[in-house]
């Protein structure tokens, strides 16, 4: 049984997609074949040869959709408990071939393939390393998300629903030179707690107990970032009360969203938080989950 499988299914964040409700999504019979709605079904045991297959459909994606260009970027997915499958280095992610892909194991070793492993698999090791659930990384430089990680900037506001009931907030880890140890050391107190992060005057990182939920989250943000700035250039972002985020987070279930396990993830800024994200608290799981319970139930009274 491949890691996580046990958890069974993990939406992926977008609330109108999939087969679930009848949609269908994907592009072009190629792709189809490579990689479709069973693809986010984590228990769906899949051969290595089709995990070579979904990671170059999702390097053509992310190279389609301008997330990344020339040599960036890199992809894996864990291939059982103890091998990892991931793109080589220095080349183009949406043109390659199964047969590019490299196998190492957790430590960091090759086992298999003829290039030479991502210059991040030290990130990618890391969430496996500290996510039992995680399956799947992405990462990117997508232009408007990138651009707000080089101006400093989180995605931190509460504006859409999608967004703070998929991935609550999308938090920006300080930069660290791409490919060392002091990278790792800097993501390392985020990952138990979120599944798409900022790398700040870098891109984005994002994770999930599949290939199609990690891109999707890629996608997802970017989308965001995106909006967020037609909301500032159109006067101004207007956000959610903390109550209005409180019976987001209180739907998750509905929509099939497990949080990440690690607990203690910041609420996105509010209407009712401040302005600045220092006012943000942190918070363990059972408290936010105490949070949620009592504002539902002061809601359902003022009904
Ligand atoms: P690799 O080609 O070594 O995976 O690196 C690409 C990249 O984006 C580094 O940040």
């Amino acid at each position: 049984m491949r890691p996580g499988s046990r958890r069974g299914f993990k939406f992926n964040g977008s609330l109108c997609w999939g087969q679930r409700n009848g949609l269908d999504h994907i592009p072009g019979k190629e792709e189809q074949r490579a990689m479709n709605t069973n693809s986010l079904w984590s228990t769906h045991e899949k051969s290595e040869n089709q995990h070579r297959r979904e990671i170059c459909t999702a390097g053509k994606w992310m190279y389609d959709r301008g997330f990344i260009v020339a040599c960036e970027g890199n992809i894996s997915v864990r291939l059982d408990e103890d091998r990892i499958l991931t793109t080589p280095t220095c080349m183009n992610k949406g043109m390659l071939e199964p047969q590019d892909l490299v196998v190492t194991n957790l430590e960091g070793r090759q086992l298999a393939g003829e290039r030479k492993f991502s210059s991040e698999i030290a990130m990618h090791l890391l969430f496996y390393h500290m996510r039992p659930d995680v399956n799947a990384i992405c990462h990117a430089h997508p232009p408007t998300t990138t651009g707000f990680a080089a101006a400093g900037r989180s995605l931190n506001q509460a504006l859409l629903p999608e967004v703070i009931i998929g991935l609550g907030q999308i938090p920006l880890v300080r930069y660290a030179t791409p490919g060392t140890p002091e990278l790792s050391a800097a993501i390392e107190p985020f990952v138990p707690h979120y599944d798409a992060l900022l790398l700040a005057n870098h891109g984005a990182v994002t994770c999930g107990p599949d290939l199609l939920t990690a891109f999707f989250r890629m996608e997802t943000i970017e989308h965001f970032a995106k909006i967020v700035l037609a909301a500032e250039l159109a006067g101004g972002p207007v956000l959610l009360s903390s109550r209005e985020v409180a019976k987001l987070m209180a739907a998750r279930t509905r929509y099939f969203v497990t949080p990440p396990p690690g607990g203690g993830a910041e609420l996105p800024e509010t209407s009712d938080t401040g302005e600045s994200s220092s006012s943000h608290v942190s918070l363990t799981r059972n408290e936010l989950d105490a949070l949620i319970d009592e504002a539902v139930r002061k809601d359902r009274a003022r009904r």
